[in-house]
């Protein structure tokens, strides 16, 4: 199945500057970016991206550090891209990431870990809202 999935670049990566590296292991792993913004999140509007965690004793820590410093944010279309690019990533925890992977190579614990992918095709459309609008993605068919 053809899916779209939305990529963020977390804080810890940006800051060091693996935006570029971190799209080119996406792009050869052939993802394709069809929207891409960066900005900077509030401390509510992280809590409003990840209110799943929300009961979570990482949640206030996550949040804190999601909107401590810019941001990419990408949508990648492709085949099975959802589960790719969650292979791509790696695991949560880079000390349990296989070789390869985004987060082995650039993750630097568990919380910065450098980027972050949705987890089903149903979570990617809402997650891909909060980010974008129809029109960002208007150009391409759906
Ligand atoms: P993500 O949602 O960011 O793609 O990461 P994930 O699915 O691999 O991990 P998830 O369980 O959804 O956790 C979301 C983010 O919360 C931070 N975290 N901290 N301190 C901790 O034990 C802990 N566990 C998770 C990470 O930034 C994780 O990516
Ligand atoms: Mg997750």
């Amino acid at each position: 199945m053809h899916y779209r999935t939305l990529c963020l670049i977390k804080p810890d990566a940006v800051e060091r500057g693996l935006s570029g590296a971190i799209l080119d292991m996406i792009q050869n792993s052939d993802l394709k970016i069809i929207a891409m913004k960066m900005l900077r999140l509030t401390q509510a509007e992280a809590e409003g991206f990840y209110t799943v965690h929300k009961e979570r004793p990482f949640f206030d820590s996550l949040t804190r550090y999601m909107s401590s410093g810019p941001i990419v944010a990408a949508v990648l279309e492709g085949e099975d891209a959802v589960a790719r690019y969650r292979a791509l990533m790696g695991a949560t925890n880079p000390a349990d990431a296989q070789d390869g992977t985004i987060r082995k190579r650039y993750a630097v614990d568990v919380e910065a870990n450098a980027v972050h992918g949705s987890d089903a095709p149903e979570t990617a459309s809402i997650e891909i809202s909060y980010f974008f609008s129809a029109l960002d993605l208007a150009g391409w068919p759906a």
